[in-house]
């Protein structure tokens, strides 16, 4: 089985202006060791506003946490105002963009097309697009978790290349567990997420599914993350309101130790 390492990503959202965030990756670089950051990769993705300063602070100090975006438009330019592209993005060293965030799909009417014109276009770039699915709790308890994740996936990878989506990343975010403080049982992550895998394996081959580094997220804290990084299929953590301390995101990238 492929080693795939492990992804522990910080989703801002809307917060911190460019001068908190400045502060933020500051105390963050001071919380962490080389140890820490050579077992994992870490990513960091602020709304676009603090991107440029975070990125000059990242690359000054040379702190090694890879910068992220929290969306980015499909189309390389033109007259779609108050989007960002994603040749942009990379511009500015961006590595991984978030998009289909269930706040996206839910709030902004993201829709799976969109999302999958959206992992062409973030690819295409030469970043790499961290791509969120999950279901409600309505659909959970309606026992349609499986239905709902397969179409996600098959319609937000349609005609995304087998070699794009070993390279990619995939955020199982059950939308209950976000930011409600409930976190799925790591048994329960672990059962989804190696069904996102073995969905990854139906639409392509073992190989691209051993390869996909599948992050699950939704209320992880310094607490949870020990056990639920330790199941076989879950590569990693998309964090949002712990990643707004920069003493719980150390500890939530620290997992190992704890
Ligand atoms: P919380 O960690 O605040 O639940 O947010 C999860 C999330 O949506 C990350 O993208």
């Amino acid at each position: 089985m492929a080693t795939r390492k492990p992804l522990i990503s910080g989703n801002w959202k809307m917060n911190l202006n460019h001068f908190e965030a400045i502060q933020l990756v500051q105390k963050l670089s001071y919380g962490l060791t080389k140890d820490d950051i050579d077992a994992v990769d870490v990513s960091i993705h602020p709304p676009f506003t603090d991107i440029r300063s975070v990125q000059t602070v990242l690359e000054a100090d040379k702190i090694p946490i890879a910068l992220g975006a929290q969306n980015c438009h499909w189309e390389v330019k033109g007259a779609f105002t108050g989007e960002i592209a994603p040749s942009m993005l990379a511009k500015l060293n961006v590595t991984y963009v978030i998009c289909g965030h269930s706040e996206r799909r839910e709030l902004m009417g993201e829709t799976n097309e969109m999302v999958n014109k959206k992992i062409k276009a973030i690819t295409k770039a030469e970043m790499t697009a961290i791509m969120a699915c999950g279901e409600t709790l309505e659909q959970r308890e309606a026992g349609e978790v499986e239905s709902h994740l397969t179409t996600q996936l098959t319609e937000g990878l349609a005609g995304v290349k087998a070699d794009t989506v070993a390279s990619m990343v995939i955020a199982y975010e059950p939308i209950w567990a976000i930011g409600t403080g409930v976190t799925a049982t790591p048994e329960d992550a672990q059962d989804t997420c190696k069904l996102v895998r073995k969905t990854v394996e139906d639409l392509y081959n073992k190989a691209t599914a051993d390869s996909v580094r599948i992050q699950y997220g939704g209320s992880v804290k310094p607490g949870t993350a020990p056990e639920l990084m330790s199941q076989p299929d879950i590569d990693g953590a998309l964090i949002g309101g712990a990643a707004l301390s920069a003493e719980d995101f150390a500890h939530c990238i620290q997992y190992r130790l704890r």
